[in-house]
């Protein structure tokens, strides 16, 4: 099938818009190889490309940093999916947070939702003020906004929904508000992946990934990606993945595409999994509160409606156990299907304790005030038969709450520096 993916020597663009979802993750940047015939792209681990004169590349690329054809082909692909113009790949989710966060002047402020990624928390504090770049966190941000706003402040920064907490913030809303001062907002959909939200379309600027999660899929890569329209934000940002160079191999996008090809198959079985595994913690008498935009009953349904396709919720979800933190730690040693281990979005499902794991970086006060409580356990539902899960999480509360004693009844604790 041949898609239109204009000309080679322009920057990554997306294909038709035309086609649906499904079409561009498998089509888009998967030219066959004009050459040989061959339906899958070849792994490109040259470093460098040969120059017919000075100055002459043979082709578009010159060294494996600045471009190289595996990050092409899979930006393209991100941009069709997030329907962008643009997108940019990085060695991390981390990194590009770090290098979207470099581009501010120094002195500028951004203003960032409370519950973010316990690793875009640690960057704001400890890093990017190091840089001269301060950081305002809110509970509330629709709410709070226009008295936050100063005349520095040049970046917002929204992850709906959040992690662990799964709350959802209304993106148009903070982005009409943003815009009125020229402020830029970017929204970190990692949790959703661009099958369930298109943040551009609701007014963001800039989309941004964990590609380590569902883009990827199958828990083999570390990576990320930024998404946009900008003609402006594409010179600064492309000229900032080549000058700090935190760019992905070749192996890692080429595996990377491939797993994106089938991001709205998973995307949608996790969806329906993690539907499931809600309805039955709802129903549980041992569980104090779920939080799942996808049921009916969560108070941020409206904007998942509006945000979400289909409104679908997505693969994650969290909920308080009754029992405290140690019930909470006895939960995730009781499930035999949900693996006990950090990370999300794969094809496998996990489980963890955020205020011992993921989020233990962030001091306590401010953890539990954005709703991060030590009894809070949170899950990654897979694409395993959704009947399993069910039973695997309604098995581990009956043996956390019958006392049953597993292991020591201690989980190991981090390193505190809060990983993923
Ligand atoms: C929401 C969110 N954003 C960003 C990141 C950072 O991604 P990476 O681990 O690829 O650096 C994570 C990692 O867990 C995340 O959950």
């Amino acid at each position: 099938m041949a898609i239109e993916h204009g000309p080679i020597d322009t920057p990554p663009r997306a294909p038709s818009p035309a086609h649906k979802f499904g079409t561009l993750a498998v089509h888009a940047g998967s030219e066959h190889d004009p050459v040989t015939g061959a339906v899958i792209e070849s792994i490109s681990l040259s470093t460098t490309f040969a120059q017919s004169a000075v100055g002459q590349p043979i082709g578009e690329h010159e060294y494996v940093r600045s471009s190289n054809p595996n990050r092409w082909n899979f930006e393209r692909c991100i941009a069709a999916l997030e329907q962008a113009k643009y997108a940019l790949a990085f060695s991390s989710g981390s990194a590009t947070t770090a290098t979207i966060l470099q581009s501010l002047a120094a002195g500028s402020h951004v203003i960032s939702v409370s519950d973010v990624y316990g690793g875009t928390h640690r960057y704001f504090t400890k890093v990017a003020s190091a840089h001269g770049v301060q950081v305002s966190f809110t509970p509330s941000i629709e709410l709070d906004i226009e008295h936050l706003i100063t005349s520095d402040t040049k970046l917002i920064w929204i992850e709906t929904p959040s992690n662990p907490t799964l709350s959802l913030v209304d993106i148009r809303a903070v982005a009409d508000i943003a815009h009125r001062s020229g402020i830029m907002v970017v929204v970190d959909n990692t949790f959703l992946s661009p099958y369930i939200q298109n943040p551009l379309s609701h007014g963001a600027d800039i989309v941004v990934h964990s590609v380590t999660k569902y883009i990827n899929g199958h828990s083999d890569v570390l990576m990320g990606v930024a998404a946009f329209n900008s003609d402006a934000l594409f010179e600064k940002l492309k000229f900032l993945q080549n000058a700090i160079g935190a760019v992905p191999s070749p192996f890692d996008c080429w595996l990377a595409h491939r797993g994106v090809k089938t991001l709205h198959l998973r995307a949608r079985e996790a969806s329906k999994n993690a539907l499931l595994v809600a309805q039955a913690l709802e129903d549980s008498p041992h569980v104090l509160a779920v939080n799942y935009p996808g049921s009916a009953s969560n108070r941020h349904r409206k904007i998942a409606l509006k945000q979400h396709r289909d409104g679908l919720g997505g693969g994650m979800l969290s909920f308080r156990i009754k029992g405290g933190s140690e019930a909470a730690a006895r939960f995730c040693q009781a499930t035999r299907i949900f693996t006990l281990a950090e990370s999300l979005g794969g094809v496998e499902s996990l489980v963890e304790v955020p205020a011992s794991m993921t989020h233990m970086g962030i001091p306590r006060e401010q953890r539990e005030a954005a709703g991060v409580f030590e009894d809070l356990v949170r899950l990654s539902c897979g694409v395993e038969d959704g009947g399993d899960l069910v039973g695997d999480v309604r098995q581990a509360l009956e043996r956390v709450v019958v006392g049953g004693k597993i292991g020591n009844g201690v989980m190991q604790q981090g390193n505190g520096v809060g990983h993923v």
